[in-house]
């Protein structure tokens, strides 16, 4: 049976500690699917399309991991995917209340899907995509949080206005 898992996110944009995310569930999962959520409140920096591109730059180093999209709620288009788990990256505690109540509203809605916890380095625990945005529009330097393709589009999106 393949093991498929969906790794869900706005990924506005997609970070190195995504990434390091991604790399710790390609050993556990036969294929991986980053998930961009559509109905997104957050308002995006990028546009879906932009995020889907960023992503897919970024992952093309692994065979078993793919990047796709889905309107509406996770559980139904997991379902959809046939996957049996959804991936989370837990930075700290502060990110345990929110994973936390979505996990089990997530398992509330439909119980075969399981939530999985997964930890990234250290060096990538303070590490957000809304913090590496302020940084960028604040003048700072992202090198080593974000693959660099990633951080010319953030430059050129940023600091243009
Ligand atoms: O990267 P984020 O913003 O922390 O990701 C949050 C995301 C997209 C995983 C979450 O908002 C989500 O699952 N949205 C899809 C709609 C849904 O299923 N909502 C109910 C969650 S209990």
């Amino acid at each position: 049976m393949t093991r498929i898992a969906i790794y869900p996110g706005s990924f506005d944009p997609i970070t190195n500690g995504h990434l390091d995310v991604i790399e710790r569930a390609t050993r556990l999962f036969d294929q991986i699917i980053v998930a961009i959520a559509e109905n997104e409140s957050k308002e995006p920096l990028f546009t879906l399309k932009e995020r889907e591109q960023m992503a897919a730059a970024a992952i093309h180093r692994w065979k078993n991991v793919s990047v796709d999209h889905f309107p509406g709620l996770l559980v139904d288009y997991a379902a959809k995917r046939k996957a049996c788990a959804i991936v989370r990256g837990l930075r700290a505690v502060s990110d345990f209340e929110f994973e936390f109540q979505m996990a089990l509203m997530n398992r509330n809605l439909n119980p075969d899907i399981e939530t999985i916890f997964l930890m990234p380095k250290d060096e990538y625990s303070y590490l957000s995509s809304r913090i590496i945005k302020e940084i960028v529009r604040l003048g700072g330097n992202i090198d080593g949080f974000v693959p660099p393709s990633v951080g010319e589009l953030l430059v050129q999106k940023l600091r243009s206005k």
